[in-house]
């Protein structure tokens, strides 16, 4: 098992839903540890490039407008194998309807845009990703 770091963003639907601290204690749950963490309201641009993979998708503007609608929650998880065990057991598909029980997104999320929930989806996306939100932060990256 390898100590990791994964980025988990509780996105704009769960803030305001009131659902952010359901979320962090179900990941407490699972033994993930809290490293860094940051309210934010992103702003166009922070949006954009944080999902540049995405351009030209037919869902880009849609994504870009709901990540930009209220402040989402920007999470750095540590622990054993969290990035895959995030990502692939604890988080749930991406279309709610698809996730498995017991997953935040079975729990939490809407639909395939309004997901709740976003995990980096490797090791070398979760590197890039935390660097993208905590460069400069402290001592975390
Ligand atoms: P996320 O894991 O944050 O990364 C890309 C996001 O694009 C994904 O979660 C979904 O929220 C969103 N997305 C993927 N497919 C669709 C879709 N068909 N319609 C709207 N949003 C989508």
């Amino acid at each position: 098992m390898a100590i990791d770091r994964t980025l988990c963003i509780v996105k704009p639907d769960a803030v305001a839903a009131g659902n952010t601290g359901n979320i962090l204690a179900f990941l407490e749950g699972k033994g993930a540890r809290f490293r860094a963490m940051k309210l934010v309201q992103l702003n166009r641009a922070q949006a954009e490039g944080f999902y540049a993979e995405h351009k030209g998708r037919g869902f880009f503007g849609e994504l870009i407008e709901f990540m930009t609608s209220g402040p989402c929650l920007l999470v750095m998880l540590e622990g054993d194998n969290v990035q895959h065990d995030y990502r692939n057991v604890w988080m749930g598909q991406t279309d709610p309807a698809q996730a498995a029980e017991g997953t935040l997104r079975k729990r939490f999320a809407e639909s395939k845009g309004k997901n709740a929930v976003h995990g980096s989806d490797s090791p070398e996306a979760a590197a890039r990703e935390l660097a993208y939100f905590f460069s400069g932060c402290f001592d975390v990256v």
